[in-house]
This record gives structure tokens, C-alpha cells and sequence, in this order.
């Protein structure tokens, strides 16, 4: 049977999100990234496309590594001005039924009760269709923002994530009952006490008494995305993620990236298929060759090197502040300051690098991993034959122009892809864990690390009950709390 794939609209709520420079082009529209009907639209246009979701990246610093100081990040609007990805998504949910929102936030800055309040409010207002992309947050202006004096050591930021996912999904799965709002009005209880419980959590790093605040939503904990490269970021995937962004040079590589994943899920007790795998991808297409590579041609032209080697080095090396032929690992054995994290697109060049080669790779869109440019069939096809060849459940579309990109591949491409058998002809599913895993998954598997606190389970010794339950359909009251008669 083939296998439909996954597309999400690679967005953020920003003008210059990875493609550089080309918010100057007449047709593009990022500069409306402001205006509310700008998401509006996206939205309408995704779901008529028949997206996945839109996937929405985010930073909370600024890059100010690239010549000494933020002035060309700013210039070139990378990734700023920037705006808060979780506000916009309820506006996209008004005018949308189907449609999935993932959005990034950090683990690294802000403690974590606040959060799963907010994610536990997207996943009621969007009716589970609500995904969280975990990241650690790699720019050591974000530490400073948040109180710092620099970043926090690369493997302890994973450590701190691990903590906070622990005590989030015992707000989330465990701290209320599926049956705890009863909405009794004769009897004048809201929500039964004796289904709701405080986590008291108490770690190395977070305090949380709770009881969350939320009733449970949908899919209680949002889909949970991630992309670490590292050692501790694939571990932290295997454990928690259920939409991984894989890397690597060639499809050979993603190849064997997606095999390791499934791999690691395994050992860490989950299925080879509760975690699905994503790629970012290049699509550029035309009704001939010819057009197609017109755009690309004119995308190239007003490309900003200068912009992503702001992007490259926000929180890692300046290349530019280097002789072409000096070999990268060779400056940052000679330069790495102990405590600071290098950029991950510094960091994933393969041992031997030049900064030559770098520069050239970094500013340069169509050097691959995964590019397509071309007819829709041509398209198609190199698609197909990276999903046969990699085992990728799906792809991340990058724009290069808003809406102009997503239009062309939902004009052009989706009915192609449609032809095969290669993607949905309609919704079938309402929520977005449903989309990734198939109808009924509408809450993790048993077998993934939060279950384990369902119904007030494993929660330890410090967790209680707001109230015991009398037997009487009255209720004692466990543990004293204010009186605000
Ligand atoms: C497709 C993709 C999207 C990402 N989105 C973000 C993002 O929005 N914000 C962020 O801080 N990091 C983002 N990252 C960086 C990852 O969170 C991660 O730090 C990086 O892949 C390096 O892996 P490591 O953390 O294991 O070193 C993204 C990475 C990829 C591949």
C-alpha cells in the first residue's frame, strides 16, 4: 500500500525566517507577517490544500555573533523584527477545522507551569490539533534576554528539558481525571475534587505544586516535535518526540538517520513507528523546466549571503572574520570557551570543513539536502524517490515566497502527488496526533513516557488529591486552602 506524506508549511511569525534577502521580491508578503490577516489567509490556504499543518519556528534572542553586533541581522531582517508564535494560531483556528499548528517554544528560560497552561489552552481553542516543537534554544543573546550571563551548557539544557517535559506531563496527563468536570448544576459541582490532584513535583530544577489549570484538552499533551542532532538531542527524541527533523548530507544519510531513530525508540520502549520522521525541503516548481528554474534563478539573485551568515553565525563562529582555507574544527578547538554551545549550523559541517566551503554551503539554498526544482512530475518524482529511499514519513515545505510558494505546491504539486496515491484527497481525522498516527490516537501511546501519569499514577509520595472522596457525594477537603468567603 503506498503511504500518504506529510506537509507542513515551514513558517515563522517573522519576515526573514531561512530564506534570506527575499522579502524584497515585489510578490512577496512577509512584511504583512504584523497583520492578522496575513495568518488568516495562511490558514485558508493551507487547509484548501489539504497541509498537515504549519509548523512555526521561533527564537528568543537576536543573532548578534555576525560582525561584532546585531546590525546586519537587523538590516536584513533575520529573524527580526519576530513575534510571538503562539498568539497568532488561535486566529488560525477560527477560520480552519482541520488544519494542524505546531509551534516552538523554549525549555531552557521560562519555567514550565505557565507553559502547559498556555499549550493546554491552544490544544481546548484548537480542538486538539495543537503540536509543540521542543527546542533548547541555541543563541547566547536569548540567555542574556532571559537574565543570564551566557548560554546554558549544551547537554544541561537537554537535562533542564528532560525535568520540564517530566513535569509537564504530569500537569498534563496526570494531575486531572477524564471525567473530573461533571458540570452538575443541581448538585452545584463544577469539577468533582476528588478527580483532580496537585503534582507536587519537586526536582533539581523546577518546584511545581500544581493542580494544573487547565481541564483536560483533546489530546492532553500537544504533539510533540523535535530536531536534535546532537547525541543528548536524538537520546532526548527518542524518548519524548513523536515528530523528529532529521538531517544529513544526502538521502544516504537521512537513510540512516531515520533507521537510528526507530532504533533508539525502540530501546527506550516505544514503537519503531510512534515516532515519525521529517525533512526540511526545497520545492521550486513550474509548468515547464524551464519556468521553474526561472524562479529558482531569480531567488538565487536576491538571496542575502550576508543574511545567512548572520543566521550561521548568531551563536556560533563569524566566518567572515576567517581566511577561506582555515579548517573549522581547527578555530574551534583553538577558540571554544567552555559553557558556550556553537551553532548548530556551524557545528554539523563534517570534520575538515574549510570556511570556504561552509560560507559556500551556508549561502547557497540549493545545495540540498533535499531540492526539487522543476515540472510537478519532476517533483513528484524526486519526492517519491527520497520517501522510498529515506523511509521519511514527511517534509517541511520552506518558502521562498508568502504566499507564492505554498500556492504553487498546492497547485501544481498536490495533485500530482494526489495521481500516486501520495496524499490525502480529503481530512479524514480531527485532531493532529490523529493525522500523524491514524484515527483513535488521539492521546500518546501507552507506551511513551507520559502516559505513565495517567490517573494520578507514578506521581510520587508528594502528589495528593485536592479532596478524598466521602463516600457520601460529599467531600473532605485534603489539604488546606485559602478561604476566599
Ligand atoms: C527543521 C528544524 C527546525 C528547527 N527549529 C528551531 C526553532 O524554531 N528554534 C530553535 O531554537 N531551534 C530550532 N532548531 C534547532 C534544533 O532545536 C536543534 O537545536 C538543532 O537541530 C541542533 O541539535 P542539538 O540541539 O541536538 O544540538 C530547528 C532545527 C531543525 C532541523
Amino acid at each position: 500500500m503506498t503511504r500518504q506524506i506529510a506537509f507542513n508549511l515551514f513558517e515563522m511569525n517573522c519576515v526573514g525566517h531561512i530564506s534570506h534577502g527575499l522579502w524584497v521580491h515585489p510578490e512577496n508578503n512577509r512584511h504583512r507577517f504584523n497583520d492578522l490577516d496575513f495568518w488568516v489567509e495562511t490558514a485558508k490556504l493551507l487547509e484548501a490544500g489539504l497541509f498537515d499543518s504549519v509548523f512555526l519556528a521561533d527564537v528568543i534572542g537576536t543573532y548578534d555573533g555576525y560582525r561584532g553586533g546585531p546590525d546586519t541581522a537587523l538590516r536584513e531582517a533575520v529573524q527580526i523584527p519576530s513575534n510571538d508564535p503562539l498568539l497568532i494560531i488561535p486566529a488560525m483556528a477560527a477560520v480552519t477545522k482541520h488544519l494542524g499548528f505546531a509551534a516552538t517554544f523554549s525549555t531552557t528560560y521560562e519555567p514550565p507551569f505557565a507553559f502547559a497552561r498556555r499549550a493546554s489552552t491552544l490544544d481546548h481553542l484548537t480542538k486538539g490539533r495543537f503540536g509543540w516543537n521542543i527546542v533548547t534554544s541555541y543563541l547566547p543573546n536569548a540567555a542574556r534576554n532571559f537574565g543570564l550571563p551566557d548560554e546554558v551548557e549544551h547537554d544541561q539544557r537537554y537535562a533542564i528539558a528532560d525535568e520540564y517535559l517530566d513535569v509537564l506531563y504530569k500537569l498534563w496527563e496526570g494531575s486531572w481525571d477524564d471525567d473530573a468536570v461533571i458540570e452538575d448544576r443541581e448538585r452545584r459541582i463544577y469539577t468533582d475534587p476528588s478527580k483532580v490532584r496537585y503534582i507536587n513535583h519537586r526536582g533539581p530544577h523546577f518546584s511545581v505544586a500544581g493542580p494544573h489549570l487547565s481541564a483536560p484538552s483533546l489530546q492532553r499533551t500537544p504533539v510533540l516535535f523535535q530536531a536534535g542532532s546532537s547525541t543528548a538531542g536524538k537520546a532526548f527524541a527518542a524518548r519524548h518526540a513523536e515528530g523528529v527533523f532529521v538531517g544529513g548530507r544526502d538521502a544516504a544519510a537521512y537513510r540512516e538517520n531515520v533507521q537510528d531513530l526507530r532504533r533508539l525508540a525502540v530501546a527506550n520502549g516505544r514503537g519503531a513507528d510512534h515516532i515519525k520522521a521529517f525533512a526540511s525541503a526545497v520545492v521550486i516548481v513550474g509548468r515547464t523546466h524551464k519556468e521553474a528554474q526561472r524562479k529558482a534563478d531569480e531567488y538565487r539573485r536576491l538571496s542575502s549571503a550576508e543574511g545567512y551568515l548572520a543566521h550561521a553565525g548568531g551563536g556560533g563562529i563569524d566566518l567572515a572574520a576567517y581566511r577561506p582555507d582555515e579548517v573549522i574544527d581547527d578555530i574551534l578547538a583553538r577558540e571554544d570557551r567552555p559553557g558556550r554551545d556553537r551553532q548548530p549550523s556551524t557545528r554539523r559541517h563534517p570534520a575538515g570543513t574549510t570556511v570556504g566551503e561552509a560560507l559556500e554551503r551556508i549561502t547557497r539554498f540549493d545545495r540540498g539536502p533535499f531540492v526539487a526544482i522543476g515540472t510537478a512530475t519532476e517533483v513528484a518524482d524526486e519526492i517519491e524517490r527520497w520517501v522510498e529511499g529515506t523511509d521519511l514519513d514527511g517534509f517541511n515545505l520552506r518558502q521562498f515566497l508568502t504566499p507564492g510558494t505554498a500556492e504553487d505546491f498546492i497547485e501544481l504539486v498536490v495533485p500530482e502527488l494526489q495521481k500516486r496515491g501520495l496524499y490525502r484527497r480529503s481530512y479524514e481525522e480531527s485532531t493532529l496526533r490523529e493525522r500523524l498516527f491514524g484515527p483513535g490516537n488521539t492521546r500518546l501511546f501507552d507506551q511513551h513516557p507520559g502516559a505513565r501519569y495517567r490517573n494520578g499514577a507514578n506521581l510520587g509520595s508528594g502528589a495528593a488529591l485536592l479532596s478524598e472522596p466521602a463516600g457520601d457525594g460529599t467531600h473532605s477537603t485534603a489539604t488546606a486552602a485559602p478561604s476566599y468567603a
